[in-house]
């Protein structure tokens, strides 16, 4: 059996930061390396021309999107002389038949070309978009998802997909901030691991696996000022803590691949690293899979200003440790040159060649290589999947707000009496029904058809009030007109899929086109508004947040987000997805995360209504115009039930830092150094399931820490009236930090550890670490 776990080596010099309480480690779970892999990779290898080594080097993009950078055309003749590793854009089963057919039959050594595609949120059946997947605070649905991206994908012949997206993001203003799962580590992990166990599922050569690719390593989601693809400083303390550990776990998960990033880290492009492809990727973590460099990468050293031709490209990205060049073409141009020159080692080679050997063996595409083609399609939406991405875009809803009316009750969820609802906005039709369905459309259902199938056809009426972009007065009077006639409005406004994602950073995080306008004329009928934002990110909608009633956060929602959405409404489940992002007030807050550091002058709780008139409340670490603190703080989701947290109980109050660092010597996954325990209660009338968290702050230490970090969190379903005592295990690991001495070690400090809603409340119990 080849196990989905043979790619990490398990050689762990340093300590991953955020181990993950639930997830076995890659042995348990997958059985230990096959060692008959290594043995049919030296076999092949031994064999290879170094053309024919180079060639298992190169990549192309051979479908859509074409243009600069995709490389060259002449794939077939390429394939047939053993230049090409891997293709990818390929989505037409017949055309993937076709090119293997060249590489089984042409080429001399018959070695199979590894498909692959961005398969981010599902292949035919479209989940939530990864923001809104994280936001279930749920990594078995992650995990369940993927795995039936990856089942749709396998079927048509891709064996790789290039996801999970684990870059931490802190700043909304980068649009692929709506790929990824936020900006918490601790979480990012869980979401990470969840991607590959689902993927590549317990066995890499099962007909429906798919080799995963964490991206985009380093440091990506980190680009001053939020503009894709810019230059980042990260200090190696924060790197270890933050950016690094969601990357660790998908290695600890097994995952084949990783990507390396286009950004320039602290001056060195990440897919020129060697410090952080080859010093921590290879040696600290065992890393045996594949790194591939992001599309043309490899070329964008030159623009980057570390190379000036495509040679010295080509060199300093392979020496840094980059195996596999995505499209840029310079390994084919250039390898097999700076090899007889001396400036690489054949040796070097065979490593990189070794990593895409493994891969595709483990993935049994030398014996299974084709794709049944008349099969494709019936892997293709089946019930099950989109009922399961239905229960993934319920879980995904944040409820922001759900004010009292007049009467006392909450707008949400909507009586059985509602009788009529008028249902307005740019975005909540088939046509433009959000979600950028990856590659089908699929039996789609929007919101207001979902409405009609609810209450009929006469209850519901449909104005687009604006577009996303234009709108004219006209089309929002007739919208207000038609929200007069109606007893509750659903407003849908936002983003379309676009204006997130690759190369859609925003300066301006509100509402686009004339949607605010349109917005305010609708609250001024003063009927009751429903406000639901389609998004891939957190939009500064002040106005809305003081004025609207009721708002959703249903991100980009996917192919069932229009049934999964009416039943939201009228509560046939309770909304409990909770943000992954700290929701910001205005954009001038960004970067924006709830696990910063204190600064010698924090403002605390200080009220910041108001400009500073006196030196105590001016000279602090704020602004003079606006809140430090979020709109809605990281972990924050509303419920139609509440909830009451008793205070946080801990097992002791007094740890030693040597037992600690014993635990954390002896590796990951040891026993609990602590546990720490709340009783929750369901005070409300609902059913509702809670996503209890835990987390610390360590106070005293060698370098700075966070205000609070996520150590722990839970997904409760509490009964009316019921409490459940929610109970962690905070092992070594959890106290653990990247020291002054450049190293993970428990350090003597202060603890403060909350069981809590959210990041911003509950108060912590107290310990110590003694040394
Ligand atoms: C560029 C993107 O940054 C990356 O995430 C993606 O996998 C590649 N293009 C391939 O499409």
């Amino acid at each position: 059996m080849i196990s989905s776990a043979f790619l990490s080596g398990g050689i762990c010099a340093v300590l991953s930061v955020a181990p993950l309480a639930q997830t076995p480690s890659p042995s348990e779970r997958a059985g230990t390396a096959d060692t008959s892999l290594d043995a049919r990779v030296e076999s092949v290898l031994q064999r290879m021309t170094l053309e024919e080594k180079v060639g298992q080097l190169v990549q192309y993009s051979a479908g859509q999107p074409t243009g600069p950078g995709t490389g060259r055309s002449d794939y077939e003749d390429m394939i047939a002389r053993g230049q090409i590793g891997s293709l990818f854009n390929v989505v037409d089963p017949h055309e993937i038949n076709k090119y293997q057919k060249i590489a089984m039959e042409k080429s001399r050594l018959h070695i199979p070309i590894l498909f692959g595609l961005d398969v981010i949120h599902g292949f035919k059946t479209e989940f939530p978009i990864p923001l809104g997947l994280a936001s279930t605070w749920d990594p078995s649905i992650v995990e369940k998802a993927s795995r039936v991206a990856a089942m749709e994908a396998a079927a048509d012949g891709i064996r790789w997909t290039f996801s999970p997206m684990v870059d931490i993001a802190r700043d909304a203003r980068w649009g692929r901030m709506a790929e990824g799962a936020g900006e918490d580590p601790f979480l990012g992990s869980a979401m990470a691991a969840g991607y590959v166990r689902g993927y590549q599922g317990s066995r890499l050569d099962a007909p429906d696996s798919i080799a995963a690719c964490a991206k985009h390593y380093l440091g990506y989601g980190a680009a001053e000022g939020g503009r894709d693809y810019n230059s980042t400083e990260i200090s190696e303390h924060t790197l270890r803590q933050f950016y690094m550990p969601p990357f660790h776990a998908a290695v600890e998960a097994g995952t084949a691949s990783l990507m390396s990033a286009f950004n320039s880290l602290n001056g060195v492009p990440s897919s020129a690293n060697p410090f952080t492809l080859k010093q921590v990727l290879r040696k600290e973590w065992g890393f045996r899979g594949v790194v591939v460099s992001d599309w043309n990468a490899v070329g964008e050293l030159m623009p980057h200003g570390i190379a000036t031709d495509g040679a010295t490209a080509a060199r300093k990205a392979f020496l840094a440790g980059v195996d596999m060049d995505m499209v840029s073409s310079l390994y084919h141009d250039n390898l097999q040159q700076i090899v007889k020159a001396g400036q690489a080692t054949q040796a070097e080679v065979d490593v990189a060649v070794r990593h895409v050997l493994r891969v595709k063996l483990a993935l049994g595409l030398f014996e299974h290589p084709y794709v049944d083609e008349g099969a494709a399609a019936k892997a293709f939406y089946h019930p099950e999947s989109i009922a399961l991405a239905q229960t993934a875009a319920e879980r995904s809803f944040v409820l922001l707000k759900n004010a009292d009316g007049s009467d006392g009750k909450a707008l949400l969820p909507l009586g059985s009496g509602t009788q009529s609802i008028a249902v307005i906005g740019p975005l909540a039709d088939d046509s433009s029904y959000p979600g950028g369905a990856p590659q089908g459309a699929g039996p789609r259902v929007s919101l207001p058809a979902a409405l009609v199938q609810r209450l009929g056809e006469s209850h519901i009426s449909r104005f687009k009030g604006v577009g996303i972009l234009d709108g004219t007065d006209q089309e929002i009077a007739v919208a207000v007109a038609g929200a007069q006639k109606a007893d509750v409005v659903i407003l849908t406004l936002g983003e379309t899929p676009e204006m997130s994602g690759e190369a859609a950073s925003r300066a301006h995080l509100g509402l686009p086109g004339r949607q605010q306008e349109l917005l305010e004329a609708i609250v001024h009928t003063g009927k009751p508004v429903v406000l639901v934002l389609f998004s891939g990110r957190p939009l500064t909608v002040p106005w809305a947040f003081e004025h609207v009633p009721a708002v959703i956060a249903a991100w980009l929602p996917g192919i069932a987000g229009g049934p999964a959405l009416a039943r939201t409404l009228f509560g046939d489940v309770n909304p409990s997805g909770k943000l992954v992002v700290s929701w910001p007030r205005s954009v001038g807050q960004e970067p924006l995360y709830y696990n910063h550091l204190n600064t010698g002058r924090p403002a605390g709780n200080m009220d910041l209504t108001r400009p500073p008139s006196d030196v105590a409340s001016r000279y602090l670490s704020r602004y003079i115009d606006e809140q430090n603190t979020p709109q809605f703080p990281f972990g924050y989701g509303g419920s139609y039930t509440s909830f009451s947290y008793g205070s946080t109980r801990i097992s002791t109050q007094r740890l030693s830092a040597a037992a600690l660092n014993k635990g954390l010597s002896a590796g990951a996954g040891g026993t609990a150094a602590m546990t720490a325990e709340a009783a929750v209660t369901n005070t409300g009338s609902r059913p509702g399931e809670e996503v209890v968290q835990l987390y610390i702050q360590l106070l005293g230490t060698s370098v700075a820490e966070p205000v609070r970090a996520l150590k722990g969190f839970q997904r409760v379903s509490i009964a009316p009236g019921e409490t459940k005592q929610v109970k962690f295990e905070l092992r070594p690991e959890e106290f653990a930090i990247w020291t002054d001495r450049n190293q993970f070690a428990a350090e003597t400090a202060k603890v403060n550890v909350w069981i809590s809603p959210d990041s911003a409340h509950g108060s912590p119990a107290q310990a110590d670490i003694q040394p």
